[in-house]
């Protein structure tokens, strides 16, 4: 059993046009020590998911179920209670998007990451000071910047602080949601070179969110591809970028500027579905150019290797098992369309 087990999470919330599916039926699994990261376009549920994986939730939820198994123990039948004293913080931590523009503009820095140890009661002060100071150096923080006030602070000192915010009581899961997105190219990847020393350092376990599939393959070890509330396709970093499968994640790779390519980028014509309609069958067809009778049904998952799946009838159909469109990664030619070949 993987460390993390994720199935069919599913998260809805009540709006005046009816619920909204932010995540729906969303699975996955991590292995201790890997990094996940969930790629996608803005609103298709990536921070509903991580809100889901760390239960915090608002007030208008109207549906959350599933089963999110850690080190095999199940989550989603513990109380509130229950998850707040044992799993939160303590074994699943996030940075939340936007967080460092949140910090408390009161409170020096060094209060704030204390402030869950204080509260929690079981440590002395004193050691939950010392803490701060540990904490503050792993992210590459000097221990002075415990005295600090976040106006004080550049940018990327703030995305540290909030990391040391969730680092403070050791946990084993940490959510990152765009941890990088207010930064600066430079910082982004100061904070990127952290995030990669802190995972082979103390073996922690990331659900790394962002909109950049570029920065999510540079630290993570597998890939979701995220669409209108669901994954469309989940497999190992290498495969996802050389073998996508899903006319979805290929379009969404054809849509990276390259290096070195004469070709431009390309874009996918229309916009995702609304979340309280979306098609009934597979979301993705009605942008799909690839899309058949078949795809007004949703799509079951499809395993394509070992540890990847995909949902997308073509599938099913045999021709597309090796899809015959190179990733850009690969800096070949494209070699012509799933269509010419299938049909
Ligand atoms: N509390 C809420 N109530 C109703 N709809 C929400 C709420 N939070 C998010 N949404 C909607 O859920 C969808 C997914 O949002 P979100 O998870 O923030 O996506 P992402 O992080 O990928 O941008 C969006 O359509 C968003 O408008
Ligand atoms: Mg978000």
């Amino acid at each position: 059993m993987a460390f993390l087990e994720v199935q069919d999470l599913t998260l809805y919330y009540d709006t005046h046009r009816g619920p909204l599916r932010a995540v729906d039926r969303v699975s996955f699994s991590l292995e201790k020590g890997e990094a996940l990261g969930i790629v996608g376009e803005s609103g298709c549920g990536k921070s509903s998911i991580a809100l889901a994986l760390i239960r915090v939730l608002p007030k208008n939820v109207h549906t959350y179920t599933g089963s999110v198994r850690l080190d095999g123990r199940e989550l989603l039948s513990l109380s509130d209670e229950e998850f707040r004293r044992q799993i939160r913080w303590r074994k699943i931590s996030m940075a939340f998007q936007g967080a460092m523009n949140v910090l408390n503009p009161v409170l020096k820095v060094g209060y704030q990451i204390a402030e869950p140890l204080l509260e929690d009661g079981q440590i002395p002060k004193e050691k939950a000071f010392s803490r701060v100071k540990e904490i503050l150096k792993l992210v590459g923080l000097p221990p002075e910047t415990a005295e600090r006030f976040p106006h004080e602070l550049s940018g990327g000192m703030k995305q540290r602080v909030v990391l040391a915010t969730a680092l403070v009581f050791n946990p084993h899961l940490v959510i990152l949601d765009e941890p990088t997105s207010a930064l600066d190219v430079s910082v982004q990847a100061q904070i990127m070179n952290l995030l990669k020393r802190l995972k082979s350092e103390l073996g922690l376990t990331f659900v790394f969110i962002t909109h950049d599939i570029a920065l999510a393959s540079d630290l993570c070890d597998r890939l979701g591809i995220a669409y209108a509330g669901q994954l469309a396709e989940e497999g190992p970093v290498e495969e996802i970028l050389q073998r996508p499968t899903h006319p979805y994640t290929q379009g969404l790779l054809e849509s990276m500027p390259l290096l070195r390519s004469d070709k431009p980028p390309s874009f996918i014509p229309g916009a995702p579905p609304g979340l309280t309609d979306p098609p009934k069958g597979c979301r993705f067809a009605p942008r799909c150019p690839y899309a058949f009778a078949r795809c007004e049904q949703p799509p079951p998952p499809f395993v394509t290797t070992n540890r990847s799946r995909a949902f997308c009838w073509l599938l099913a159909e045999q021709r597309t098992l090796t899809p015959p469109v190179p990733s850009p990664y690969t800096g070949r030619a494209r070699e012509g369309s799933r269509k010419s070949r299938a049909g």
